[in-house]
């Protein structure tokens, strides 16, 4: 077999960043171990470190790297720091720059509400039998590209931010989500506010217009505002959605509220230049180096970089079998852990002791460095990495049984 190796381009960047990226890189390893893959990592700054280090959130070194990658890994940017900054200098604004010159026009985030994390969804479980969809963003275009003006008129100041789609931007972003729909269970829904914005009428329109060309697909159209009520009403009843840039960012959070936590959502952009894969969490300062993160969006985002950009689904598969296995035992970084949501602080450990935990320095019991509460384990963002290791490196029960690509 031959082993060609991969670039994988690492953008790390700002708070929590760092730690949930060294997560994606640890399993990343493990797999190149376990199936004989090479990947090259290359690390660079991105986001406000790179305004720190080369006085620009997206250095000419870093872009030049990630257009000739073969994927790209990025943690998080942003930060108190840089927040005074004007708005085209922040580290969000080299965000804005690499969907810009990659040509990164379309975003793609699984929604999954995963077994062992149901009760910890805000939806009664008879409202929430099943939370399986994609929203699939346009990234590339309307208001977050479009004109951003600040004028003095007859002495008060106008904002003015301008939303504008032309028809071959709505056509390409509708394709893919169409094609994706098609390789799923068939059903689109489209969001806009047709009833308002001219931008969205020609959206609404053209998406229409394409229907005729997926007959497996059925395609129906819903108000922003409808959507945004129907995500808690029924989540179930979604497939594929597809949205308009600040409709998908708006929803995306909605929906990972659904799952449980924004920690937990990965997400794609691709278009014409290498695939960059995320969490779709910030960088959430308050967190950054207390080793309270939760990694498992970014973990997602390497399955989802084996699955979409390598081609590699057992893998991917492999990685996502083990991480439900870690969460199946009970293992729940704060985020999830309800009542133990502020592990490191004395009010974590006075919910343990409230709940009868005997912990062995005195507080309670901790198993390899995880506190216990009722039946789960709360643990670090290094806790639950050593955890999911652990279980990569045993052989799961299907790869006993069939082996892999039976
Ligand atoms: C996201 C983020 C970004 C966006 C910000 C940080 C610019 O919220 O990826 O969802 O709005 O696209
Ligand atoms: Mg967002």
């Amino acid at each position: 077999m031959t082993r060609s190796c991969k670039t994988i381009v690492l953008l790390p960047g700002d708070g929590i960043g760092p730690e949930v990226t060294s997560a994606a890189v640890a399993v990343l390893s493990d797999c190149a171990a376990e199936f004989g893959h090479c990947w090259d990592f290359v690390e660079l700054p991105f986001g406000g470190i790179a305004i720190d280090r080369c006085g620009s959130p997206l250095p000419a070194e870093t872009l030049a790297a990630c257009q000739s990658a073969d994927a790209i890994l990025l943690g998080a940017v942003g930060g108190p720091r840089w927040d005074s900054l004007p708005l085209d200098r922040r580290p969000e604004a080299g965000l804005l720059a690499i969907r810009r010159e990659l040509g990164l026009w379309a975003n793609l985030r699984p929604v999954v509400l995963r077994k062992p994390l149901r009760d910890v969804s805000p939806l009664r479980p008879d409202r929430a039998p099943r939370i399986d969809f994609e929203i699939v963003r346009e990234l590339a275009g309307g208001i977050y590209f479009g004109e951003h003006a600040l004028e003095r008129t007859n002495g008060f100041e106008v904002a003015r931010d301008v939303e504008s789609y032309s028809t071959p931007e709505i056509e390409r972003i509708a394709r893919f989500a169409f094609d994706r729909a098609a390789r799923r269970s068939g059903r689109l829904v489209s969001v806009d506010k047709a009833n308002i914005l001219a931008s969205s009428s020609l959206w609404r329109q053209t998406v229409s217009r394409l229907a005729s060309d997926y007959s497996g697909v059925s395609l129906s159209h819903l108000y922003v505002d409808n959507a945004a009520m129907q995500l808690i009403l029924d989540p179930s009843q979604f497939d594929v959605l597809l949205t308009s840039n600040l409709f998908g960012d708006i929803l995306s959070d909605e929906a990972a509220a659904l799952v449980g936590s924004i920690g937990l959502m990965p997400s794609m952009s691709c278009g014409e230049g290498a695939p960059l894969f995320e969490p779709i969490h910030g960088s959430a300062p308050s967190l950054a180096g207390r080793d309270l993160a939760n990694p498992i969006g970014a973990i997602l985002g390497a399955s989802l970089l084996l699955r979409e950009a390598f081609s590699l689904p057992e893998e991917a598969a492999w990685i996502e079998a083990a991480l439900d296995a870690v969460l199946d035992a009970g293992y729940r970084t704060p985020d999830l852990a309800g009542t133990a949501s502020s592990i490191g602080d004395a009010s974590f450990v006075d919910t343990a002791s409230s709940v009868g935990a005997t912990f062995s320095d005195g507080r309670g019991t901790s198993r390899g460095g995880a506190f216990r509460v009722g039946n789960a384990f709360t643990v670090g963002c290094s806790g639950f990495v050593a955890q999911l290791r652990t279980r990569l490196r045993e052989p799961l029960p299907q790869l006993e049984r069939y082996g892999w690509g039976v």
